[in-house]
């Protein structure tokens, strides 16, 4: 059978990272049609739209993406792609595994780190409803809604369950934001009830992020509303050896686009140098979601020897290897 998946390889390191991860797909011998769709500074030259109406048309037809990073202006310009693809198509889901990957040397290498994410990803504070009061004071607004909270505390609960895990941990500045990320926290306890065989708990956000720094191998599945996910999303890339490593999903009912957790990176874009791991591992999500099970296991089994090995890897993890050599490597493994 022949999946149709849609690609969007994006900009900076995107084309770079997207085109190694397409290799390593086709190498798994799972056949895939990629239908090849631009979003992001390249669509914005050729049709006048960051995100063009061809993306949609795309994924209503697949159902299925593999996006690399698309650039957003830090503080004008115009608004993120990613938050409106998200929105759009209610990818209401934002699941990040962080994994140690065998023989990686990091400051945490002998720590058995396996948590995963769930940030909530259509709501809080990226609702992008900002506005100017008087001259000099501005409002972001803040959205927090019982039906996004439950859906994703559901969705979080539900993993866990299903893949044995032994704690769901929610984080929150209910301190604080005693009426938004309060009702958050109401929704998860509300969940958590129904999951009796699952451990619930709660941290307070600047406490979670010590507490993951100094003792990251306690955690298991977390899960928060979406600026906290954002941000703890990339602390916790740091422990097991940066955004060059780790994975991730967007998903929703009807739709999945499978990304990695970094940006553009425009400071190494265009050298040949990017780490492919972390979409090459959204890749396997990916498979894997599309029930190619065993390719998925075959790729991820293969990409772990390459680490263990150590011979392959790329600057961002202590190698000296080319996204092309690393990426030939790991072909050959599998
Ligand atoms: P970034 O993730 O692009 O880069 C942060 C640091 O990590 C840089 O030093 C970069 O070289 C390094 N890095 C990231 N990915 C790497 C890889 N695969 N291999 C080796 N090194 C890697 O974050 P930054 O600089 O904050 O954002 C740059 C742009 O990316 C911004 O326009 C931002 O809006 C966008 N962005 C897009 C995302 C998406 O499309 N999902 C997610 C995060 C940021």
């Amino acid at each position: 059978m022949t999946h149709k998946i849609t690609l969007i390889p994006g900009d900076g390191i995107g084309p770079e990272v997207a085109d190694a991860t397409a290799r390593v797909v086709e190498a798994t011998g799972v056949s895939v049609e990629w239908d090849r769709v631009d979003a992001g500074v390249k669509a914005q030259r050729e049709t006048g739209k960051f995100l063009p109406d061809a993306v949609f048309a795309s994924l209503e037809r697949t159902r299925v993406g593999l996006k690399g990073p698309i650039a957003t202006p830090i503080a004008s310009g115009h608004a993120s792609v990613n938050v409106a693809l998200r929105k759009k198509l209610d990818l209401y889901v934002n699941f990040r595994p962080i994994k140690m990957l065998p023989g990686l040397k990091t400051r945490f290498q002998d720590l058995p780190i396996d948590l995963v994410i769930f940030r909530e990803n259509t709501e809080d504070l990226y609702s992008g409803i900002e506005h100017e009061v008087v001259t000099d004071v501005v409002e972001s607004l803040k959205v927090i809604t019982k039906t996004a909270s439950m859906r994703i505390a559901l969705a979080a609960f539900e993993y866990a369950a299903r893949e044995n895990r032994q704690k769901v941990t929610a984080i929150h500045k209910a301190n604080i934001m005693k009426m938004s990320d309060g009702l958050f926290l109401r929704c998860c306890r509300e969940v958590s009830a129904q999951f009796p065989q699952v451990e619930y708990g709660e941290m307070i956000v600047d406490n979670a992020c010590m507490q993951l720094v100094m003792r990251p191998e306690t955690f298991d599945v977390l899960l928060l509303p979406n600026l906290y996910g954002d941000i703890v999303s990339d602390l916790t890339a740091g422990l097991v050896g940066g955004l060059g490593i780790v994975p991730g999903a967007n998903l929703g009912k009807y739709h999945a686009v499978f990304e990695a957790v970094h940006g553009t990176a425009p400071d190494i874009a265009g050298k040949g140098i990017a780490n492919p791991t972390a979409l090459i591992q959204s890749a396997a999500l990916m498979l894997a979601h599309i029930g190619e099970r065993d390719a998925a296991k075959k790729l991820q089994m293969a990409l772990e020897a390459v680490y263990a090995e150590g011979k392959n890897l790329t600057g961002d993890v202590g190698g000296a290897a080319s996204t092309g050599q690393f990426t030939d490597a790991l072909i050959a493994k599998i």
